[in-house]
Order: C-alpha cells, then sequence, then structure tokens
C-alpha cells in the first residue's frame, strides 16, 4: 500500500477516534474555563470587607457563661442568628467602648435583621465585671448587648479557644487596665465562624457583611 492510495478503514476510524477525542478535549477545557470563570465571579460577588475565615480554621468552640440577665447560655443559645462577639471589660478607657458603640450603630442600620443578630460582650475581667455591672454598662450602648461573665477559669477557657489574649496591666492596690485584642467575630446562623472584624472596621461595612450573610452568602 503506497502513500498515494485511499486511507484504509482502519485508518479513517483511527482519524475519527482522534477527531473525537480532540474534540472532547476542547469542549472539556471550555467548560473548566467556564466553571472557572462562574467561580471567580460569584467570589467576586461574595466580597466582604471583613476577613473571610476558612472552614478548616477552628476558632471559638463551644463556650458554657452566663449573661447579664443572670441566664446561663452556650453558643447553642445563639443558632439561627448571628452571632457577634469581641472581648473587653466594663473599665477600658478607650478601646471596648468605640467597639460597643460602632457594634450599637450597625445594629441600628440593620433595622428589623438586627433582631437576627446576637452581639455578645464577654469580659475578660471577671474579677471586677460583676453580673450587676455588666447589666449596667451594655445596655448603655445598646439594649440588645449581652454581657458575658463566667468564672476567670471559664474566661480563660473562652480566651482560650478564640485566640484572645488578655493581661492585667499596672496592678497597683486594685487599681489596673487590662490589655486585650480586639475585633469582632462573626458567626453564621448555623454556628461556624465567618469573618473576623479588626478593630476600626466602620459600621457601614461591618452591616453590609453581616447582611450578605443574613442572605446567605
Ligand atoms: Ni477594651
Amino acid at each position: 500500500m503506497s502513500a498515494l492510495d485511499p486511507p484504509s478503514a482502519t485508518i479513517r476510524w483511527l482519524r475519527t477516534i482522534r477527531f473525537t477525542a480532540y474534540a472532547l478535549a476542547v469542549l472539556l477545557a471550555a467548560g473548566a474555563g467556564a466553571a472557572l470563570w462562574l467561580r471567580h465571579d460569584a467570589g467576586m460577588e461574595q466580597r466582604l470587607g471583613g476577613m473571610s475565615v476558612a472552614p478548616s480554621v477552628q476558632i471559638g468552640g463551644p463556650f458554657s457563661l452566663t449573661d447579664h440577665t443572670g441566664a446561663a447560655v452556650t453558643d447553642a443559645t445563639y443558632r439561627g442568628r448571628l452571632m457577634l462577639i469581641f472581648f473587653g471589660f466594663t473599665h477600658c478607657p478607650d478601646v471596648c467602648p468605640t467597639e460597643l458603640q460602632v457594634i450599637a450603630e450597625v445594629l441600628d442600620g440593620l433595622g428589623a435583621d438586627a433582631d437576627r443578630v446576637a452581639p455578645l460582650f464577654i469580659t475578660v475581667d471577671p474579677e471586677r465585671d460583676t453580673p450587676a455591672l455588666l447589666a449596667e454598662y451594655v445596655p448603655v450602648f445598646d439594649a440588645r448587648f449581652l454581657g458575658m461573665y463566667g468564672t476567670p477559669e471559664q474566661i480563660a477557657d473562652v480566651a482560650k479557644d478564640f485566640r484572645v489574649f488578655y493581661r492585667k496591666s499596672g496592678d497597683l492596690e486594685g487599681h489596673y487596665t487590662i490589655d486585650h485584642s480586639a475585633g469582632t467575630y462573626v458567626f453564621g446562623p448555623d454556628g461556624r465562624l465567618r469573618l473576623y472584624m479588626r478593630h476600626g472596621e466602620t459600621p457601614a461595612v461591618i452591616a453590609a457583611d453581616i447582611k450578605a450573610l443574613l442572605a446567605g452568602k
């Protein structure tokens, strides 16, 4: 058989297979490209102001504390709502009042959606922050805040789970301040940590992120 002979049935068959494989590869590449593009697009839509937390990150395990009304609560108490958690203490001169004010503005900005949010202020000063003091303090910023307290051991455990640093500073006959990490954790209605808001984030950005999470993003 010479090169000028018409292709045999076998060669025609091989060419058909080669063409089919080529067409399949092109289709697969196009499909993969489209999927990537769509994912990229969805990612852009979901871009949030806070730091997104990957599902694999283990921060903030189950906790058992007492709210400022004296009710025993756990993380499961707030399932179905967005849980905002930040740590501080009532004697804090600057950072905590600012953060409480910011979250209060966020709640105002959310309107009726604020009912779907549980804002929790966990004390890192269990010695001075009695339930009575917390009950007086947090509603000054917004009646919806819950001040959370526990024994020093409970607070230490929760802070460890949340990777929150706190340390007494300048203790002088009972007068001291507490250095502590600032920032707000945002948990989804399913109890999964979704965002970390750095201290200094604006109420508008936080409210927009919360609305996105409430909308199921
Ligand atoms: Ni503070």
